[in-house]
Formats: C-alpha cells, sequence, structure tokens
C-alpha cells in the first residue's frame, strides 16, 4: 500500500478512513479466480463496509451483494449490481422488507427458519409472485473463531437444522409461490481454518444430494463467506485450498458457487488514520490520546479485537502505553500495554486493517461526526464520504423542538 496519510491528512483532515481500490481488486481477483473451474458469483458481503463507491467498485469487477436488510438491497442496486446477483439474508426480516425484495426480482431470498418461510410463502401469494428461495443450513460445526462472530452451532440463532431444511425443500416444492433454488450455510467470520468449512460444506452437499433424489433440484450452492485476513500473525486459509475443497464435495453437482466474501474483500483495503491530541501520565501508566474513539472503531472495545498501529514520526524511543480516543468510557482504546514512541501533537496514528466492520459499526455517540472516507485508485485519491457537520446529526431532531 503506497499511501501518503500526511498528504491526504492535510487535504482532508483527521480522523479520516482510506481504502485502497486497487487492493480491493487483488483480492477479488484472487478468490475468483479460485474458483475458475466452475460457474461462480461472489456475493460480497455489503455489510463488511457499504460505502456506495465501494459497492460500485465492486460491481464493476462483477460482484453481486449479500444483503442482510432492504437498505443494503437497495445500495447494491443503486451502484448498478444487477437484481440477479443479489441475495437477501438474515434471521429476522421484516414484512415490509420481504414485500419490497420480491418485488425487485433479487435472485433469492436465503429464508433462515421455518417460521419465516410461512411469511415469505404468504407475501409471495399476496403479491401473486414466485419467491426464489435459498434456505440457510446451520450445520452444527464449531468454526474455532471468535464467539461472537461464531454462527455455525445450533447454540447460534442462526439457520435450521438439516431435517428442518428438508421439510421447508419440501414445502417450496407443493408451493405455487415458492420455488426452491439454492442453499446455505455460513459458519462464522475470520476464519483460519479450513477443516470447519470443509465440513460444513460436506454436510451439506450430502443434502443436496438427498434434495436431488426427490426431485428438488437446487440451482445455487452459497458457502457464506467468513474467510480471515491478517491482523496481526495470523496463517490464513490458501484461496486455492479452499476453493478446491469445496469443490471436491460439490463434484458431480450441476450447481453455481456463490461466495460471500466481506472482510476479505476490503478488510486489508483500509487504514483508520487520526491524529495525537495529547499525552499524559497518569500514575505511572501513559496514555497517547488521539483525535478518533471507539465511536468510530469499535473493534478493539468490543470484541478485543488487535489492529495494528503505527505513529508517523521518526521518534525511535518507544515505551509502553494506552492508545485512546477522547469519549468518556474506559472502553475507548484502540491498543492497550503497547510500545509506541513518543509523540507531540498532530502526530498521525495509523490504525490497520480497518475496511471491514470499521465505518460500518461506526456511530454519533459523544456526537462525534462520523469521519471522512477516502478512496485511493490508480495513485489518485478522493473523497467518498464527505465528514459529517453538526447540522446533519440535528437535522433529524430539531424541527421536533418545542
Ligand atoms: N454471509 C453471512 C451470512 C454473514 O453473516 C457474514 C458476516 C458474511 C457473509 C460475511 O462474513 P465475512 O466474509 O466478512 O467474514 N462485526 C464483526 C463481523 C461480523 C460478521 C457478521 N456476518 C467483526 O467486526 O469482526
Amino acid at each position: 500500500m503506497n499511501i501518503d496519510f500526511k498528504e491526504l491528512a492535510n487535504k482532508y483532515k483527521t480522523p479520516y478512513y482510506v481504502y485502497d481500490f486497487d487492493h480491493i481488486t487483488g483480492q477479488y481477483e484472487e478468490l475468483k479466480g479460485a474458483f475458475k473451474a466452475r460457474k461462480s458469483i461472489l456475493a460480497y458481503a455489503v455489510k463488511a463496509n457499504s460505502n456506495l463507491s465501494v459497492i460500485k467498485h465492486l460491481a464493476s469487477l462483477g460482484a453481486g451483494a449479500d444483503c442482510v436488510s432492504i437498505g443494503e438491497v437497495k445500495r447494491a442496486l443503486k451502484v448498478g449490481i444487477a437484481p440477479y446477483k443479489i441475495i437477501f439474508s438474515g434471521v429476522g426480516k421484516i414484512d415490509s422488507e420481504i414485500k419490497e425484495a420480491l418485488g425487485l426480482g433479487i435472485l433469492m431470498i436465503n429464508v433462515e427458519s421455518a417460521a419465516e418461510l410461512d411469511r415469505v410463502e404468504s407475501i409471495a401469494k399476496e403479491l401473486d409472485v414466485i419467491a426464489r428461495i435459498s434456505i440457510r443450513v446451520n450445520p452444527n460445526i464449531d468454526p474455532q473463531t471468535h464467539p461472537y462472530i461464531s454462527t455455525g452451532l445450533h447454540e447460534n440463532k442462526f439457520g435450521v437444522d438439516i431435517d428442518t431444511a428438508k421439510r421447508m425443500y419440501i414445502q417450496c416444492k407443493n408451493s405455487d409461490n415458492l420455488e426452491p433454488t439454492g442453499i446455505h450455510c455460513h459458519i462464522g467470520s475470520q476464519l483460519t481454518q479450513l477443516e470447519p468449512i470443509k465440513e460444513s460444506v460436506k454436510i451439506v452437499s450430502d443434502l443436496v444430494r438427498n434434495l436431488a433424489a426427490i426431485k428438488i433440484e437446487l440451482s445455487f450452492f452459497d458457502v457464506g463467506g467468513g474467510l480471515g485476513i491478517v491482523y496481526d500473525d495470523e496463517k490464513l486459509i490458501d484461496t486455492n485450498e479452499y476453493a478446491q475443497a469445496i469443490l471436491e464435495c460439490l463434484f458431480g453437482l450441476d450447481i453455481t458457487i456463490v461466495c460471500e466474501p466481506g472482510r476479505f474483500l476490503v478488510g486489508n483495503s483500509g487504514v483508520f488514520v487520526s491524529k495525537v491530541l495529547y499525552e499524559k501520565v497518569n500514575g505511572n501508566k501513559r496514555f497517547v490520546i488521539v483525535d478518533g474513539a471507539m465511536n468510530d472503531l469499535i473493534r478493539p472495545a468490543l470484541y478485543d479485537a488487535y489492529h495494528k498501529v503505527e505513529v508517523l514520526n521518526d521518534n525511535e524511543e518507544l515505551s509502553d502505553c494506552n492508545l485512546v480516543g477522547p469519549v468518556c468510557e474506559s472502553g475507548d482504546f484502540f491498543a492497550k500495554n503497547i510500545n509506541l514512541p513518543q509523540t507531540k501533537h498532530n502526530d498521525l496514528v495509523a490504525i490497520y486493517s480497518a475496511g471491514a466492520y470499521c465505518f460500518t459499526m461506526a456511530s454519533n455517540y459523544n456526537t462525534r461526526n462520523k469521519v471522512a472516507e477516502i478512496a485511493v485508485e490508480n495513485g489518485q485519491d478522493r473523497l467518498i464520504r464527505r465528514r459529517e457537520t453538526f447540522e446533519d446529526l440535528i437535522a433529524h431532531e430539531e424541527e421536533f423542538l418545542k
């Protein structure tokens, strides 16, 4: 990544997110290439980073979209992703969202419970349309990742067990308003072990074969997302081995592969850059206080996640400190007990691997404006989301003042 953080700070102020679009292209092509032996759709998990320009960039490469709200579906459509490449997932879809999604003619609705299938069926009937259905199977596999981002065990709220799925497919087959189209599993995020993925794809592919035996032929096999990235020193799943393992499980089945990566495509494209405000020492603990905070990037506070940080100055004198933001919570930290150089006012601090689940999880806590987002592509930078203003923040309240 060859980005001049100082120049961007002068031009756009701090804090900001910057995304390297060329990195995103490389990630997309690597994964798409790994599946070249088959028809495949890489449906970008929009929740990872839903900036319109990011989605548009992926759309230009040929990506589809995996969406978990009608808002995300509309973002995908807005930047030109074809409806036939859009999947609508989520454990709790609202009636109005189902209705709208059916009207938009997207590829499939990914259903996560028997009760939801009944809702989709009755709404499709009301609208007199046929809903293309995929069912999310929970294979009861431990993905060996952080418990908050693990989804493939029966103790998690996601998907349905094999037997329920089978009954639901039979219901689809017998319905005038449902069409069994796909099957889906996603066992968790930031996965670094191939074995659990293999096991779950194997379980789900056995179900696909069982269904074929009773004349329920599915066209799409959605292996979910979850491929991990390097934050620290993780050893990653090789994308070719990943694709190979999936292809082996699907041997002999005429089915298009869908994969829903989020973090893998955008995670390491992004850097969050903020500026040192002050240093202080409380007792014998040193604190470096920057202008970015937990409301901008909550992963350390929420998951105790590690993000590599770097102070952009020439000082080589390191000492232990906590890197914190200005928000009034002890949870407002980016890193604890790390060695950083002595800093002075306005030194820049880069927080890496900030392209996924960082801006999208930002809030306005403490009436802090969401920061600017910048894209760099072919050496050129451009603003892709302007910094919010105080007026933006009060816009939905002001008219109600008495
Ligand atoms: N498909 C489904 C059904 C999902 O639930 C997710 C992520 C993805 C695909 C994309 O997963 P990815 O390829 O990005 O791992 N906020 C957390 C991550 C939550 C992931 C939720 N589901 C974090 O900051 O680590």
